[in-house]
């Protein structure tokens, strides 16, 4: 409240709630996605589920929610990395839903080696999806965000973006791009009231982390003082608060959801 005894900033009706909001969640078809796509329509929002690949996998994430949350899905495929697909993309979303209000940067792919086994090929293929994606679904839906009350833009950055990791020179790269590109996104959207923020997930027991060899894993785990690795539901909670009208006086962070893990 200020000395007058009027609160400074009116928060609106979907601090609690995402209903009527329109989200976009890239990679939305397992790990990660699948979860906050879920998260934020069980708290009411439409929901658009984006995958590259795995057709299957995203219709079984829009099924639940049709049949198990307030909101609405649909499916979407593009390879974020592809402008025209996230293009056509923002366009389905239009008809769908109208305006987005929330975009969720989630798609993301890694591509390990030591440096020296980390062609141009490699490299570009990380960047292209992890970075460029980014930039290219904020271009696709920036209007949208400026335009909404409070339009919310999430990004998902790594752990392995703020402190390094070993064997993942491009994977690093891209995702402390993706910090930075998120705290200049937030100086400028601020003066719309809109803003975005960045989820740091530590390791989180999905397809990329199964990806990784045992005595690798064991290595991690000995490190994380919480003594496990994540579930993606303990991630989607994280965008859901980012995501929602709780969140309004927060822009430009990283909020690091790792087990405690030291950086
Ligand atoms: N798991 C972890 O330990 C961890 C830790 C820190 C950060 N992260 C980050 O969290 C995000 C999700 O990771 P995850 O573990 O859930 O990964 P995941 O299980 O491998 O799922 C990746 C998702 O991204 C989609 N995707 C990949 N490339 C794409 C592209 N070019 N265009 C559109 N969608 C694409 C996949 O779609 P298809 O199914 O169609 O291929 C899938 O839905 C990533 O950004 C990752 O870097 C993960």
């Amino acid at each position: 409240m200020s000395c007058l005894g009027e609160p400074f900033f009116t928060v609106t009706n979907f601090t609690m709630t995402l209903t009527d909001r329109t989200c976009v969640v890239t990679g939305a078809s397992r790990g990660i996605g699948a979860e906050i796509a879920k998260e934020l329509a069980d708290h009411g929002a439409n929901v658009v589920v984006n995958y590259r690949s795995s057709e299957a996998r995203a219709a079984d994430v829009a099924a639940y929610v049709e049949a198990e949350s307030p909101g609405d899905a649909i499916t979407v495929q593009a390879d974020v990395s592809e402008p025209e697909e996230v293009e056509s993309m923002a366009e389905q979303t239009h008809e769908a839903f109208g305006q987005a209000d929330v975009l969720v940067n989630n798609a993301g792919i890694t591509l390990d080696g030591r440096f020296e086994n980390i062609d141009r090929e490699k490299w570009k293929t990380v960047i292209d999806v992890n970075l460029t994606g980014v930039y290219n679904c904020t271009d696709a839906f920036y209007d949208d965000i400026k335009a909404s009350d409070q339009g919310r833009i999430v990004n998902m950055s790594s752990i392995v973006g703020e402190a390094g990791n070993f064997g993942q020179a491009n994977y690093a790269a891209s995702k402390a791009g993706v910090i930075g590109f998120t705290k200049t996104i937030a100086r400028e959207l601020a003066p719309k009231e809109s803003t975005a923020n960045c989820v740091a997930p530590g390791f989180i027991e999905t397809d990329m982390l199964a990806d990784v060899p045992e005595k690798i894993r064991e290595g991690i785990l000995e490190d994380i003082p919480l003594d496990r690795f994540g579930e993606p539901e303990e991630i989607a909670d994280a965008v859901r608060f980012l995501a929602s009208g709780d969140s309004s006086y927060m822009t430009g962070q990283t909020l690091s959801v790792n087990g405690g893990k030291h950086l």
